[in-house]
């Protein structure tokens, strides 16, 4: 069984999001179990980029303060998590190792434990505190992998375009789902 998380916080890019626990829905059924922790801020931009409750979605929504979530201990079985998407206010936080909220705590845990570490940042431009908290987290062993869609493959709907970071998400994941033509294939 593998063990993710999948955060949210108030950056713009709540459809990656929601699409990200769509495909992961799917993948359920292969042994994944995914638990979600969203931040006061990505639940009002969600309800601006997407509307609707994420509980539809069916996973366990831990409130962004309940420190007694298992994956805010090391003793967790976590293997993965997920920050998609990342605010630069919470890349902060996960760089300078404050751990105030179940995010942070989370990414924190994540990072002391050497397991998977994933922040799908959304900021542009970027200052350079940004970029230096992006190098703090690659240092930590963190993966920064800012949302950037990619256009290969002829991309003709905005899903599409999601699907092309939430895929590459998912590779980091480790989690197997079947999605359309990788880089050189047909
Ligand atoms: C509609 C909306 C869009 C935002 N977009 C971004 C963004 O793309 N990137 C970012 O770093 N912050 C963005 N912010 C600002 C963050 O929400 C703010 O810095 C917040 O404190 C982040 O906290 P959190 O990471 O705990 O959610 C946005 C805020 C709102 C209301």
């Amino acid at each position: 069984m593998l063990n993710l998380v999948v955060a949210a916080c108030g950056a713009s890019g709540a459809p990656y999001t929601r699409r990200l626990l769509q495909a992961l829905r799917a993948a359920e059924a292969r042994d994944v179990a995914v638990s979600v922790v969203m931040s006061p801020t990505a639940r009002e931009v969600w309800s601006h980029e997407c509307g609707g409750d994420v509980r539809d979605l069916g996973f366990p929504l831990y409130d962004h303060r309940d420190f007694h979530a298992p994956f805010a201990s090391g003793s967790s079985d976590t293997q993965a998590m997920v920050v998609i998407p990342c605010s630069m206010g919470t890349l902060a936080r996960i760089a300078h190792g404050i751990s105030q909220d179940l995010i942070g705590r989370a990414a924190d845990v994540m990072l002391k434990e050497r397991r998977k570490l994933v922040l799908v940042t959304r900021e542009t431009p970027l200052s350079l505190i940004h970029i230096e908290n992006m190098r703090a987290v690659t240092l930590a062993g963190g993966v920064v992998m800012p949302a950037s869609p990619s256009f290969y493959g002829k991309k003709e709907t905005v899903e599409d375009l999601l699907d092309s970071v939430v895929g590459r998400v998912l590779d980091h994941l480790g989690v197997p789902v079947d999605r359309g033509p990788r880089w050189g294939e047909p």
